[in-house]
């Protein structure tokens, strides 16, 4: 069901790992950008239809953002300052202006986001698992929730105009495995 054209790197995997408790502060705050993001989408002329659907999937995002709270509260983890991924900037930086370019570039890269996460968090269901359950278990029961975001974001966007938005999911692909590749020293999800 993902379209990416490069896997995630290698060397993601072990860098998380060596510091699962910075992995779950920038966790925390991927679910809060999550949800903020689903509320901006609100604002586009073109969305105004699903405004219901954008606010149950920010309803989601928030619900997601409480239990990574929890998780850091039960680990004695301090939540902190949000670090900047360079890949979603990356992502972000190519978004067109004008008022219906602008909603299929953003839409498409909220189901970028939204798809990585999904990958990555079965990654980490799998990859947890001997080393700890609980948190393999947690990310297990995230990834269907993620999925359902990349497939929402990308029908609203093809819903606005098909063609356009096959054009430019084409070009966010080509920009995402460009992006993908370039190494983040920080253990963060994207
Ligand atoms: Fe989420
Ligand atoms: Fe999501």
């Amino acid at each position: 069901m993902l379209l990416f054209r490069e896997q995630v790197p290698a060397e993601w995997l072990p860098g998380v790992l060596g510091n699962l408790p910075a992995m779950l502060v920038d966790h925390a705050h991927l679910e809060r950008k999550a949800a903020t993001s689903a509320i901006n989408l609100e604002n586009y002329r073109d969305l105004y239809s699903r405004v219901e659907e954008l606010n149950a999937i920010a309803a989601e995002e928030l619900r997601h953002f409480q239990l990574v709270l929890d998780l850091l509260k039960q680990r004695g983890i301090p939540f902190g300052r949000p670090q900047t991924s360079p890949w979603i900037s990356g992502l972000m930086r190519s978004v067109r202006s004008g008022q219906r370019h602008q909603a299929i570039d953003h839409l498409i890269c909220a189901a970028l986001i939204e798809g990585r996460s999904c990958e990555k968090f079965q990654i980490l269901a799998k990859e947890l698992l001997s080393i700890d359950a609980r948190l393999a278990r947690f990310y297990d029961s995230l990834v269907e929730s993620e999925g359902n975001h990349y497939a929402t974001y990308l029908l609203m966007a093809r819903g606005i105009d098909n063609a356009e938005a096959d054009r430019r999911l084409d070009f966010y692909l080509g920009l995402d495995a460009e992006l993908i590749r370039r190494p983040n020293p920080l253990p963060m999800l994207h």
